[in-house]
């Protein structure tokens, strides 16, 4: 469905991810509703994309006109005001804290009142589908949309979908992240932090236990990733990278396979990030940005606009 005929989104909950979502279904042409239960949020929210909007116009990376029209309301326990119109609704993303039973009340008042072909997705990072959405009637259309902070900027959406979401939910909520510029990607099942945080995980536990064993100090750990790995993973993921670091896959496997195996069997257990190692790193890691909110926000802002820039080199290198 184009999203002209397709009526509007529904955002639900308007904090920090529900209004990055707002920003980037509104980009793509949709006209998008933002609920809370707390009108400051969204009053907060409007600023924000108001605010943001003008640095996305500054550093041409505006998408659409972001002149779509957001609507405040709070949504009551009932759910009545969004049955008000629900039949012009396509999708409505869940964005409100990481709580099962929150989110399982919240789909079931959604249950009660969508029509057979309105999509339901959830932001969560944790929560898997079958804990979110099993017993609902209209589970076929139920799925995990987990986009990564901030959506706008960083494009992935994991899809992840219960064992009877309906094919044809997956490949329209698939479709529609593309519509609005963002980079889906589908896993089959669902599994203990998706892939985004299994990977991150992997990459954290090492970086512990390489400081704990004294092996090198919290800020070259850094380094390493940020100077040397996130580079070319900015533009090719580790697979590609293999294909690339030989000639090709089966090259870089007859390589360094024995070399691969004998590393990685030296990794130890799962670290209990506690303890001496904890203070290390957390003082560490002050030294640079010290942990209050002052300190935490302008670094906050200083990444965004790092990840602002290496957007704009992205769209620049994909259009060569
Ligand atoms: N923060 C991240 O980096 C990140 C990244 C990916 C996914 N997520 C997921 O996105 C979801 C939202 O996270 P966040 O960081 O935006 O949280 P947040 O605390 O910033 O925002 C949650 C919002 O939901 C509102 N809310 C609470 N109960 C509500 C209800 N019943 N109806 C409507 N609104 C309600 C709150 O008032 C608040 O504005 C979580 O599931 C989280 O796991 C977060």
């Amino acid at each position: 469905m184009e999203p002209t005929q397709a009526g509007q989104v529904v955002v639900i909950g308007s904090g920090l991810i529900g209004r990055s979502w707002a920003m980037v279904f509104a980009g793509g042409g949709f006209r998008v509703k933002l609920y809370d239960i707390v009108q400051q949020q969204i009053t907060s929210a409007l600023e924000y994309i108001s605010r943001e909007k003008k640095e996305l116009e500054r550093c041409q990376l505006l998408k659409g006109s972001l002149n779509a029209q957001y609507s405040e309301f709070s949504l009551c326990s009932s759910g009545s005001q969004i049955s008000n119109a629900i039949y012009y609704y396509f999708l409505f993303q869940e964005c409100t804290p990481e709580k099962l039973e929150l989110k399982k009340k919240i789909f079931g008042q959604l249950d009660l009142i969508v029509s057979n072909d309105v999509i339901l997705s959830s932001s969560t990072s944790t929560l898997l589908p079958t804990k979110l959405f099993t017993g609902l009637k209209h589970v076929k259309q139920c799925i995990v949309a987990h986009p990564v902070n901030p959506p706008y900027y960083v494009p992935l959406v994991e899809l992840v979908p219960h064992p009877e979401t309906e094919p044809s939910t997956v490949d329209k909520t698939h479709a529609l992240m593309k519509k609005i510029g963002q980079s889906p990607v589908k896993l089959t099942k669902e599994i203990d932090g998706f892939v985004l945080n299994r990977l991150q995980y992997a990459v954290i536990s090492e970086a512990w236990r390489l400081v704990g064993e004294g092996v090198i100090s919290p800020a070259d750990l850094d380094l390493v990733m940020s100077d040397g790995l996130g580079m070319r993973y900015a533009f090719i993921g580790p697979l590609e990278t293999m294909h690339l670091n030989a000639e090709g896959m089966t090259n870089y496997c007859e390589r360094y396979r024995e070399g691969m195996i004998h590393v990685l069997k030296t990794f130890g257990p799962v670290p209990d990030f506690s303890g001496e190692i904890e203070q290390q790193i957390s003082q560490a890691m002050s030294e640079k940005t010290p942990a209050d909110p002052e300190h935490l926000n302008a670094r906050r802002a200083w990444r965004d606009e790092c990840l602002m820039g290496l957007a704009k080199l992205k769209k620049q290198m994909k259009s060569n």
